[in-house]
């Protein structure tokens, strides 16, 4: 099959995906999401990589976009939805992960375990927002953020202000969250691709910062998820109607709890999930999307008599398992 990998450059990642590719007798390209671009038609759509038309190159493509490119990512992304090319994940589904609150939503109506979290827009509900996690201490971030940066904590109600108030000056979205003491430094990390937990690690900050993020200097280490943890998060991706994605999980009293959901999680580095589990991620999610393209064929086939006998359309730019 002819792979595009549509990205906006995560080096190892990248070249790992197209090295598994390769080696499992596929063709791949990296196709960098900022040098695409596109026609919307009714008669005619097209995209273009460089200039050059690539439109019905690919049989496959698979998206790691970074959360700067996020919009403009996710226009490209829909484009080949649209034209009916198979995509291992759809727009929605890394929209919806990528906004922190938006994803809890979505866990939250599937009852899924997540932290309390409060959000408001106005100054004066702070106080509410402080109030309906619980009280300091308390963890601030903000929705769109990433390997711990934006992410907060405030041991008393001032702190949780001042931080507040901080980011409403930029106009900045965060949310406020209950502090989960108890996992004092360490998450775990499922990677999932398609309904298969692949690999997992445990993760630990080595220097008493409450965040397990790797970027900030955590370790990592096997883990074998309880029977428990893996129902979750598998829970969780079905929910938002994700295929591959990085799931951080954090161990409290009361059980599991999910804290986000990463789109384009990373596999690789010394503390990385590839080298701490021996599993061969790049190759898991290329087998996955071949092995979903072939099936979406005949499911598609399917779904559509179905729908023509029902005179309603697929609509492309929604997860098949929604339809
Ligand atoms: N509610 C919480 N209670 C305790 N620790 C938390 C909580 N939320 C996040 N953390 C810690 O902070 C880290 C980063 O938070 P996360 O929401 O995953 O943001 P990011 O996208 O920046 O990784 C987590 O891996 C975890 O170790
Ligand atoms: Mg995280």
């Amino acid at each position: 099959m002819k792979i595009g990998i549509l990205t906006t450059g995560s080096k190892h990642e990248d070249e790992r995906l197209v090295e598994a590719s390769m080696a499992l007798g596929h063709e791949a390209d990296l196709l960098k999401v900022l040098k695409c671009s596109l026609r919307v038609s009714n008669d005619e759509p097209k995209i273009f990589y460089e200039s050059q038309d690539i439109s019905g190159k690919y049989d496959i493509i698979i998206p790691r976009i970074n959360l700067p490119h996020t919009v403009y990512g996710l226009t490209i992304l829909r484009q080949f939805q649209v034209m009916g090319v198979y995509t291992s994940d759809v727009s929605i589904a890394l929209e919806i992960g990528r906004d922190k609150l938006r994803c809890k939503q979505f866990l939250m109506s599937q009852g899924i375990p997540v932290p309390t979290t409060g959000y408001g827009h106005s100054k004066n509900d702070f106080d509410t927002s402080i109030q309906a996690v619980g009280g300091p201490p308390l963890i601030l971030k903000l929705v769109e953020g990433t390997e711990g940066t934006g992410v907060f904590l405030a041991k008393d109600e001032k702190e949780a202000k001042n931080i507040l108030g901080s980011f409403k000056q930029f106009d900045a979205r965060v949310i406020a969250q209950e502090f989960i003491e108890e996992s004092s430094g360490s998450d775990i990390r499922a990677f999932v691709v398609g309904n298969k937990v692949v690999a997992s690690m445990l993760r630990q900050s080595q220097d008493g910062d409450f965040r397990a993020n790797v970027a900030l200097g955590a370790h990592s280490f096997n883990v074998t998820l309880t029977d428990e943890e893996r129902k979750i998060v598998l829970s969780a991706v079905k929910a938002i109607g994700i295929n591959v994605a990085g799931v951080d999980v954090i161990r409290s009293k009361r059980g599991p709890l999910i804290i986000e959901i990463n789109v384009a999680p990373d596999f690789g580095g010394e503390f990385g999930l590839e080298t701490t589990t021996g599993v061969n991620v790049a190759k898991e999610i290329i087998n996955f999307a071949v092995r979903s393209k072939e099936r979406s064929i005949r499911r598609s086939r399917r779904l559509m008599s179905l729908k023509r006998w029902r005179g309603e359309g697929i609509h492309p730019l929604l997860p098949q398992r929604w339809q």
